[in-house]
């Protein structure tokens, strides 16, 4: 089944390849309608954080669902720590999803840690070694904030980095993409899908309606874009974390792993489209 495909962490923990999150649309909501919704239509990969405040609706529908906790795969991610210590806070997000772990914690951002990183990421390790979360990780995380946790060499490496990642910053993020290559750290993209979502009218438009068309020939039926969005970012063997509020484009979404690859020459095409235009929705100090 599509949803079993996963993506291996340095340390071999397998991630399923596509995550169904509850920020952006569902930031301070009720979230356990459309979890539990994602879930029947076969995501077991679900993206939490303190800072979207509805940790508790995750869990509610996590205790609710049809697949057993085992099977699925919970992120959740540090908010301000509000001068908690980092086991402090885990401690309260398990309360609220109502779980003894997480597979994937994160520290949320470096922005107001910039003094504390390379403490907090200690911590991190900590909480991982008492088997409150399996595996650690950063979002929006630069090269110079990976650098500061990273320095002395006398620490572990963040699984993953979760980041805005489309073609629309790819140029802005290769450098980043680069060093995360070169020190086994896994990229896992947000708002992947912000060509057909938001930033519809760029110079990417044409380039995509174009390459949806070919694919659609190989496949022998419809494909949309969105879901060559979705095989650009698994060419690059990314995880992805998407959201939907509908049950259609949420098979969509799943439905894109039968989609056809896209080949180089398409890449490069969608590479080079996005590379004429900078445009970022979240985190703007990745610019800085
Ligand atoms: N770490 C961070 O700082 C951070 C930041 C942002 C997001 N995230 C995580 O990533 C998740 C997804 O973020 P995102 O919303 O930016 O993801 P996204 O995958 O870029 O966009 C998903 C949105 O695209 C819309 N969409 C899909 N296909 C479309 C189409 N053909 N035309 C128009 N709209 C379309 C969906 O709307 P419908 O509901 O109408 O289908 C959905 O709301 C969040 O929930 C959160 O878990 C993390």
């Amino acid at each position: 089944m599509s949803t079993t495909v996963t993506r291996v962490l340095k340390n071999g923990s397998k991630v399923p390849w596509i995550g169904f999150g509850t920020g952006t649309a569902l930031y301070n909501r009720d979230a356990e309608k459309d979890v539990l919704r994602a879930i029947d239509a076969g995501f077991i990969h679900l993206d939490g954080a303190q800072a979207y405040g509805n940790e508790d609706s995750l869990g509610k529908a996590i205790a609710n669902a049809k697949v057993p906790r085992e099977s699925l795969w919970v992120t959740t991610k540090l908010g301000a720590l509000n001068g908690q210590t980092v086991e402090e806070s885990l401690k309260g997000s398990l309360q609220r999803l109502g779980l003894d772990y997480v597979d994937l914690w994160l520290i949320h951002t470096p922005t107001g840690l910039e003094d504390k990183l390379k403490d907090v990421w200690k911590q991190f390790i900590e909480v991982r070694n008492k088997g409150l979360a399996k595996n650690i990780g950063v979002s929006n995380f630069r090269i110079k904030d990976l650098e500061k946790i990273l320095e002395g060499g006398d620490t572990e490496i963040p699984q993953l980095n979760q980041i805005e990642l489309h073609p629309y910053v790819l140029k802005a993020t290769q450098p980043l993409l680069d060093f995360q290559n070169k020190h086994g750290i896994k990229t896992e993209s947000y708002g992947g899908l912000i060509p057909v979502s938001t930033k519809t009218d760029g110079p990417l438009a044409p380039v995509l309606k174009e390459i949806t068309s070919e694919v659609a020939k190989r496949h022998g039926s419809p494909v949309t874009e969105a879901q060559v969005l979705l095989k650009w970012l698994e060419a690059r063997d990314i995880i992805i974390v998407t959201t939907s509020s509908k049950e259609s484009r949420l098979k969509e979404y799943l439905d894109a792993l039968n989609v056809p690859q896209l080949t180089p020459e398409e890449v490069s095409a969608i590479d080079a489209a996005g590379s004429k235009l900078h445009f970022r929705k979240f985190g703007q100090h990745m610019d800085s």
